[in-house]
């Protein structure tokens, strides 16, 4: 049965270009209403135009979809505000949001910039947190909403000049982590995207044979199936050339030691049964951590059976 978004309405951050152009054309073309929102501007966060943001209005209306431009930059909580009430207005709900805007300011931590460092935490972590929260309670008297943040390998894994960046798409993870906590009751449910894909921000990055390969449309089911009725929750889905996986968070299941081995010596003598991967699982909350420890502390020190 094919997967349609008829009666829905989604805002696509960033979507005047790249991945966020394809999953709004994909969203509209299975019957969702889409607010394309983009700045315009260049790479890395300067400058700024409404043509991008228009001409896919233009591209979705020529399929016989309904879409509206929005120019709001998402790091500002004002312009975000005004871009929800525009949705609101025009549609009366907002069932999808998609985060996708985004910026880079490469640069060796050495030599990076303070400035760069806040303008990309902006973009890419407010960017993401204002809109989250510009939504949060339509989402919540609807009793329904899809979110979707945009995570990098770049963030999950590291990668060289990248410090900025990385860390902020590694924060959007902690604000999915705990937003599907807060939103479960409401049937809120926040995943993540972490893509590879040509577009201008890989142009010259990535090798041309790969380039061709790594089609924004390619992605763009993996974004569609996590704003979907019967989406799944709190998931990190990898995608890019039409090859998808999911990263997880795990934590060993570690080991307690006698209070006279609680030294960095007992600790190096213990690295491998700590690093072990056996019995290594995903919390699903924060929580699990203690009162996994206190089990073993309470196991080691014969206050309970084993
Ligand atoms: P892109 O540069 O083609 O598209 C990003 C769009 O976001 C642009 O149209 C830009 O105008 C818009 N934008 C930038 N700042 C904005 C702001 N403050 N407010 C509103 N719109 C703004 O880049 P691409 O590759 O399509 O990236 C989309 C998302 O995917 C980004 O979050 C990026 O970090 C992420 N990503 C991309 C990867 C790739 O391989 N292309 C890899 C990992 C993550």
């Amino acid at each position: 049965m094919s997967i349609r978004y008829d009666g829905k309405v989604a805002i696509v951050t960033g979507s005047g270009q790249g991945l966020g152009r394809s999953h709004a054309i994909e969203l509209a073309r299975r019957g969702a209403k889409v607010v394309v929102n983009d700045l315009g501007g260049s790479v890395d966060g300067s400058g700024a135009g409404s043509e991008a943001a228009q001409s896919v209005v233009a591209e979705i209306e020529a399929l016989g979809g309904e879409a509206i431009a929005n120019g709001a930059n998402v790091a500002r909580y004002d312009e975000v505000e005004a871009m929800v009430k525009q949705a609101m207005d025009q549609w009366g709900r907002i069932d999808i949001l998609v985060n996708n805007a985004g910026i880079l300011r490469d640069k060796s931590f050495a030599k990076a910039e303070l400035d760069d460092f806040k303008l990309v935490m902006d973009v890419h972590l407010m960017g993401t947190v204002n809109c989250t929260k510009a939504c949060w309670d339509v989402m919540r008297d609807q009793g329904y909403g899809r979110i979707v943040v945009t995570t990098s390998s770049s963030g999950l894994y590291g990668n060289f000049g990248q410090t900025n960046y990385g860390s902020a798409k590694m924060a959007v993870i902690g604000l999915m982590n705990t937003l599907v906590q807060e939103g479960g009751k409401y049937d809120i449910r926040v995943n993540a995207l972490a893509p590879t894909a040509g577009t201008r921000m890989t142009e010259g990055l990535i090798p041309e044979e790969a380039f061709a390969l790594l089609t924004p449309e390619t992605v763009t089911p993996a974004v569609l199936y996590m704003v979907s009725e019967d989406a799944p929750n709190k998931t990190i889905i990898c995608a890019g050339a039409g090859a998808y996986s999911v990263a997880r968070i795990v934590e060993t299941d570690g080991v307690w030691l006698r209070p006279e081995e609680q030294t960095p010596e007992g600790i190096a003598a213990h690295w491998d049964e700590i690093t072990s991967a056996e019995g290594e699982r995903q919390p699903e909350a924060g929580f699990e951590q203690t009162v996994k420890f206190t089990g073993k502390a309470m196991e080691g020190l014969g206050l309970v059976d084993k």
